[in-house]
Order: C-alpha cells, then sequence, then structure tokens
C-alpha cells in the first residue's frame, strides 16, 4: 500500500500536475462564442486570426477600439462584454510586437489576469501570436500565465478555494507546445514559486533552518538531485567565521545549504548560483530605522532565487551540472552580537573588520562563495543578493546591477537576462574602490571608513575578494527586483522571484 501510494506521488510529481492550474493547448480556431483575448498591435492592428473574427462579426471589435481610444500599447489591456456572440473579448496590446520568449511569458500572465478579473464563468480562449525565432510561443506564454496565477499561501493552505476556470491557448502547434510546457514551462514556474514562497513568509516562521526544510520538501523526489546542508559546528570547524559571526546575535543558528543537481557527465563543472540568505535583516548592533524594516524578511531572496532555478533545472532534466549555495543567517542585534569594529576571520582566511554590521549580505557570501570554490570548482559562479539600497538608487525596479571580473560571462549572463526578461545593467568595480575597502587592523572593511561612494560597486569590489584567480564570477545586486509593491504581467505584488528565469535560462546557454 505504501509502496503504491509512493508510486502515485512520484508519478504526480514527475508530471508536474502538482502546481497544475487549468492549461490547454489546441490547434483549432477560436470559438465562435465565450470568452476570448486577441493581441493588438500598435495602432490598434490585429493579426490575421483576430481580423478574421472581427470580419465575422461587423468590425465590432474595431470600432470598440475607436471608441475606447485603444490603441494596442504595450501596457494596455481592454475587456469588452457583450459584443457580438462572446460574452467577453479581452484585447491585450503589444504595441510593436512580442519579440522574445519573455514578452510572450508577459502576454500569457496578462491573459491570465484578465481571467482571473473578469465575472464571466468558463474558459478563457487565448490566441496566441507567432514570433520569428521562437519554436513553442504558447509554452512560453503558458508559463508567463502560471507565474501570474502564483498565490502566496496555495502551498500552506490548500483549503482556498481555487479559480478552476481554464486558459486554452490557440496555436499552431499545440502538440508542441503542450508538450514543451509540461517539461520547461511547468518546471521553471515551480522554481519561480519555490522562491517566492520562501521569500514571502514572515520572518518568525523563516529561520535559516526553515528555509533548509522547505527546500528539501521541494527537491524530495528529483532525480541527480543531492543535498548538503552544514550546521554551526561544521562550519566552525571550516573556518567560517564571517556567516557564522552575521548569525551569532541570533537565537536561530545559521545554516549554509547547498543543492547539486547532476544533468551532465559527472565530470563536467558545475555553474554555481550563492544566494544571500539573510532570514530577516535587522542591521545588526548597527540597527536599521524602524520605518520599512518589515520588508527586510525579503533579504534571503538571493538563496531563493539560487535553489529556485536548480529546482527548474533539476524537474526539466536539464542536461548540465549546477549547483545552489544558500548562506543562511539571521541578522539579530542579541548580546551575542558582533559590534562594530569586530575583526573576523573568513574560511579562505581572510580577515574582516567589521565597520557596520548592517553590510552583513556580503559577509555570509565570502564564506558561502569560497566554500563553494573549495568543494564543487565550478566552471563560473555567480553571487546574488538583496545587498545594498546603492543599487535601488542607481537603477530602480529596472535593472539588477551586473558586476564581473570575466567579459564572456558577463556577456552571457547579459543574453540570458534578454532571453528572460529580467533586465540586468553592467556597474563597474573600479580599482579605487578595490584599494577602499583595504584595512588597518585586518585584510579588508566592509564598508568604506567614512560615509559615501558607490555603494553597489564597494559590495562587489568586497565580495570579489574571495574570487579565486580562475574563477569567472559575476554578481548580482537585486535589492531593486526582489520585491514589488504592484503587479508586473508575470507577478502578483510581493515577492518577485527575481533570477529564476535569468539562472534557468544561464545554465542552459539560452
Ligand atoms: N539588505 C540590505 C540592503 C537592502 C536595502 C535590500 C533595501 C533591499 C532593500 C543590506 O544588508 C544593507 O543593509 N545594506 C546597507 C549597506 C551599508 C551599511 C553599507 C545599505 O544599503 O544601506
Ligand atoms: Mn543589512
Ligand atoms: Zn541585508
Amino acid at each position: 500500500m505504501r509502496a503504491i501510494t509512493l508510486a502515485v506521488l512520484a508519478s504526480v510529481w514527475a508530471m508536474g500536475e502538482a502546481s497544475g492550474e487549468p492549461i490547454r493547448f489546441t490547434g483549432d480556431a477560436a470559438p465562435a462564442t465565450g470568452a476570448i483575448a486577441l493581441p493588438v498591435g500598435a495602432d490598434g492592428v490585429l493579426d490575421d486570426a483576430g481580423k478574421e473574427i472581427d470580419a465575422r462579426i461587423n468590425n465590432a471589435i474595431a470600432g470598440a477600439m475607436r471608441a475606447a481610444d485603444f490603441n494596442g500599447g504595450a501596457r494596455d489591456t481592454l475587456t469588452l462584454y457583450g459584443i457580438g456572440p462572446y460574452q467577453r473579448i479581452v484585447l491585450i496590446g503589444v504595441g510593436d510586437g512580442l519579440k522574445s520568449r519573455g514578452d510572450l511569458e508577459d502576454f500569457g500572465g496578462r491573459a491570465a489576469q484578465a481571467l482571473s478579473e473578469g465575472a464571466a464563468p468558463g474558459a478563457l480562449h487565448v490566441i496566441v501570436p507567432n514570433i520569428a525565432g521562437v519554436e513553442t510561443d504558447a509554452a512560453h506564454a503558458a508559463a508567463g500565465a502560471s507565474f501570474a496565477n502564483y498565490k502566496y499561501g496555495e502551498a500552506f493552505d490548500r483549503a482556498k478555494p481555487a479559480d478552476n476556470r481554464a486558459l486554452v491557448f490557440h496555436t499552431a502547434n499545440a502538440a508542441n507546445d503542450e508538450a514543451a510546457f509540461a517539461t520547461r514551462g511547468r518546471a521553471l514556474a515551480d522554481g519561480v514559486k519555490l522562491a517566492r514562497d520562501l521569500i514571502s513568509e514572515p520572518s518568525n516562521i523563516k529561520s535559516p533552518q526553515w528555509f533548509v526544510d522547505q527546500t528539501r520538501a521541494a527537491f524530495r523526489g528529483a532525480p541527480g538531485v543531492t543535498i548538503e546542508v552544514l550546521d554551526e559546528r561544521q562550519m566552525a570547524r571550516l573556518g567560517m567565521g564571517a556567516l557564522l559571526g552575521v548569525g551569532q546575535g541570533s537565537t536561530r543558528p545559521p545554516r549554509l545549504l547547498a543543492v547539486r543537481y547532476m544533468g551532465a557527465a559527472a565530470d563536467e563543472a558545475p555553474i554555481a548560483f550563492v544566494g544571500k540568505g539573510i532570514t530577516f535583516d535587522t542591521g545588526g548592533i548597527s540597527l536599521k530605522d524602524p520605518q520599512g524594516m518589515w520588508d527586510m524578511r525579503y533579504d534571503m531572496a538571493g538563496a531563493a532565487a539560487s535553489v529556485g532555478a536548480v529546482l527548474s533545472l533539476a524537474k526539466s532534466k536539464a542536461p548540465v551540472n549546477a549547483i545552489a549555495v544558500a548562506a543562511l543567517a539571521e541578522n539579530m542585534p542579541d548580546g551575542g552580537a558582533i559590534r562594530p569594529g569586530d575583526v573576523l576571520q573568513s574560511m579562505s582566511g581572510k580577515t574582516i573588520e567589521v565597520l557596520n554590521t548592517d553590510a552583513e549580505g556580503r559577509l555570509v557570501l565570502a564564506d558561502g562563495l569560497w566554500w563553494v570554490q573549495e568543494r564543487h570548482k565550478p566552471r563560473a559562479a555567480i553571487t546574488i543578493a538583496t545587498l545594498t539600497g546603492a543599487v535601488r538608487t542607481a537603477l530602480g525596479d529596472d535593472y539588477a546591477g551586473l558586476f564581473a571580473n570575466n567579459d564572456a560571462l558577463a556577456d552571457a549572463i547579459q543574453k540570458a537576462a534578454t532571453t528572460a526578461n529580467e533586465p540586468v545593467w553592467p556597474l563597474p568595480i573600479h580599482e579605487s574602490v578595490r584599494k577602499d575597502i583595504k584595512a588597518d587592523v585586518a585584510d579588508v572593511r566592509n564598508v568604506l571608513a567614512s560615509p559615501g561612494g558607490p555603494g553597489a560597486s564597494i559590495g562587489a569590489a568586497f565580495i570579489q575578494e574571495w574570487v579565486k584567480n580562475d574563477t569567472p564570477w559575476a554578481h548580482l545586486d537585486i535589492a531593486g527586483m526582489a520585491w514589488v509593491t504592484s503587479r508586473t504581467p508575470t507577478a502578483p505584488a510581493g515577492a518577485v522571484g527575481f533570477g529564476v528565469r535569468l539562472f534557468d535560462a544561464l545554465a542552459r546557454g539560452e
């Protein structure tokens, strides 16, 4: 009995059904009644399928667009009710046209949002535009719909009534799209969902150990995955004084979590994603201003993106080797906490003068990055962190800051960022900054001695001190990208899971 139950669970897992909202694919023409969604280009131009539908209903759509002054702008959506035989027609503006996988994801996400907002019962039939150079258009649109449909709490409260109205994607090659969505799209959506679930959780629940437990549960049964967890004692034995130092002001001890997925030959070096996992950042003894401190529960978004990306790679059986490292600690100011001016020794042997305990992300990453290079000899290592307020000042919520010691890796990240619609912008690490973080009583200080300076670059320069000579390294500062206060086409307000899609594409070289 038990064996049978396990077998059933395993097969459900393999199909990705566990996360399944009703999404279907068909090669049929659009239905003649009910609810449909159509792409509309700039100046209100319908595509061929749309024109055919409009001709059948005496150009009522064109008339309604004129009356509503709807021009098909890339951010505009217009919902019409009771047009001809249709209960509902959703017009999704695509401006100059969809150009990438990410654009298709946005398109699908906007269709899903329109479906959930409208009161009409029944399925929404989405006419998916064809994009030159993208093979499984509708699969990407469906993935976007899955991202947009995310609800925080789903994993913890299955009793909530679900919206069971289906999205039906109409596309030329429905079988292809369906297969691509089943193997890749759902896996990616599951990775994004894991990241968002981890990020959203309030920090009274979310301790370092909780992050470990949730991640273990999410990977249970995943093929090719091994998980390693270091507790305080093991970290002490390895000399991880930086990660331990950050965690020592909390009653809930730090952890180092590594999730390795092997989808390629065993001797192929993995790509490593090393994420900042501060489960709450009070600033420590350098205490933060209470105003807005609550949002420091998302200070582990880098770690969440790292494990989310590896979950996607594993669930889709990607032919790559990858490893996620989560450097987990809670930055609290109790009587055991580190003080400004303290000196810590990191695993590499380098010593750090902690001038500000609120610059803690770089400390945990120092040990996480060193450990993964020693233990796994990665072909490239990318650190990802909600590291600095300064990057938000520089790039807002439009781009993550990208730093790198290697042009080929930076180019590959730019390409993956474009593919995945998770934008990055290159920032420098000037030689002068590398000099300015040198300390007198230790090798480096974690902030400059006097305030000011290029904050995001200082953080990156610090982390670079733990890059081994021949490791291609890049760093993403996602402080402006990890959380949104209003929804985007592919995310409700709250945790974004920024980086999951980018890392998934990067690992595959897409
Ligand atoms: N987690 C914060 C950075 C942050 C700020 C993330 C806002 C998301 C939104 C980080 O640990 C921090 O406190 N950084 C300090 C660094 C400073 C002390 C050098 C900052 O940016 O002010
Ligand atoms: Mn901080
Ligand atoms: Zn922080």
